[in-house]
């Protein structure tokens, strides 16, 4: 078993060979081999079938060479078994079957098991465990707030307005909402660690809609339940949102070993306003992997000068792998990232700083 820890470490803030990486949803439709799965499963059909889900999960480590494994799943599973019915309609997203608006909608969620109302997850979690080989596998689930939102909307939505709507005219029924669904999340995670998950994301992808002020006061301290329990298992736990650039202070004050940042901040900024006793997670725009190579080159090495060195730095894209991106591109990033020296570092500095780069 060829061990590769490099993502751990850097987790923990350790020194490592060379910046580790990996993407969020590196598994998917822009890759065929996922597609030729797809074809015949549906998304929640693949979810059920822990060997399949494996697969899907194990198919870009095999073509990337990434640094980490991210389960296979989706964050909107656990609302299933709370009975609020799930649906991936085809170019709608997903569709929640029973929204929850009322105090009486809350009232009759249900309650959840995860080791057994989500035990295909966890299955699939002990096959990859036997499958990777000394790569880390990362366990997820959403935020008490993403979650929350799609759960009220009844699917995506742009202006969050009846998300806000609950929190600011029914926030007794907002906070028995968080209070019931941070509970589920939290056991969810730890679940996942206890089947074999090394390392745990929490998405919260859509908070950065907030104000601070009401993050603090209707986000917070569900997000800190969930980041908690997953500490207490002893595990590094990543805190990602986006559009997070005024709410970063409180994200860590809520919690995690790592905060993931989209790219609509530069990453040292970003770190500088957390501080450095915290690593740090991403920040490549995904629409750069539609670039030609010599301009993602420019930006991957943009990235890893802001990181400079330091010690926990998580070479990952701002968000997710957009549908279309060329499988070649992103694997040309994993080598760009793991090529990247110091010393080649100030050569491409100075070959770039002609062009438009930016340099702090
Ligand atoms: O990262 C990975 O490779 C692991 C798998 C993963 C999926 N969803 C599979 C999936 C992960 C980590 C997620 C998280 C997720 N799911 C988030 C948080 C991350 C983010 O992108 O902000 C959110 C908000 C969801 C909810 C969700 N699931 C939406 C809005 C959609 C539809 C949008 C779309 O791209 O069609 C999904 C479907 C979904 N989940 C797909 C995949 C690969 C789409 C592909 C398919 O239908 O096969």
């Amino acid at each position: 078993m060829e061990i590769n820890d490099r993502f751990l470490r850097a987790c923990r803030r350790e020194p490592v060979d060379v910046t580790p990486v990996w993407f969020m949803r590196q598994a998917g439709r822009y890759m065929a081999e996922y597609r030729a799965i797809r074809e015949k499963n549906s998304l929640l059909e693949i979810c059920y079938q822990p060997e399949l889900a494996a697969e899907v999960t194990m198919q870009p480590v095999r073509a990337l060479g990434v640094d980490a494994a991210i389960l296979f799943a989706d964050i909107l599973l656990p609302v299933i078994p709370l009975g609020l019915g799930l649906e991936f309609a085809k170019g709608e997203g997903p569709v929640i079957g029973k929204p929850v608006r009322t105090a009486e909608d809350v009232a009759a969620m249900k309650p959840v098991d995860a080791e057994t109302d989500l035990g295909y997850v966890m299955e699939a979690i002990r096959i990859l465990r036997g499958e990777l080989n000394g790569t880390p596998l990362i366990g997820f689930c959403g935020a008490p707030f993403t979650v929350a939102s799609y759960i009220i909307e009844g699917g995506s939505s742009r202006e969050f307005l009846k998300t806000k709507t609950m929190m600011y005219s029914a926030p007794d029924v907002w906070h028995a909402l968080m209070d019931k669904l941070s509970n589920v999340l939290a056991d969810y995670l730890i679940a996942q660690i206890r089947a074999g998950a090394q390392a745990v994301q929490v998405f919260d992808s859509w908070v950065g809609a907030l104000s601070p002020q009401d993050y603090e006061n209707f986000v917070l301290p569900y997000s800190q339940r969930v980041l908690q329990a997953a500490k207490a298992e002893k595990v590094p736990v990543i805190h990602f949102g986006t559009n997070t650039t005024t709410l970063l202070p409180l994200m860590k004050h809520a919690g995690g070993d790592v905060i993931g940042l989209d790219w609509r901040i530069p990453l040292d900024d970003g770190w500088a306003r957390l501080g450095h006793d915290v690593a740090m997670q991403g920040n490549l725009d995904p629409a750069l992997l539609f670039a030609p190579l010599p301009e993602i080159k420019k930006r991957v090495h943009d990235i890893l000068r802001r990181a400079d060195g330091r010690p926990g730095h998580i070479f990952n894209l701002g968000h997710g792998i957009l549908q279309h991106t060329p499988v070649e591109n992103v694997k040309a990033v994993v080598d760009m990232v793991h090529e990247y020296s110091p010393t080649r570092a100030e050569q491409s500095a100075s070959a770039v700083e002609t062009g438009s780069a930016v340099r702090s």
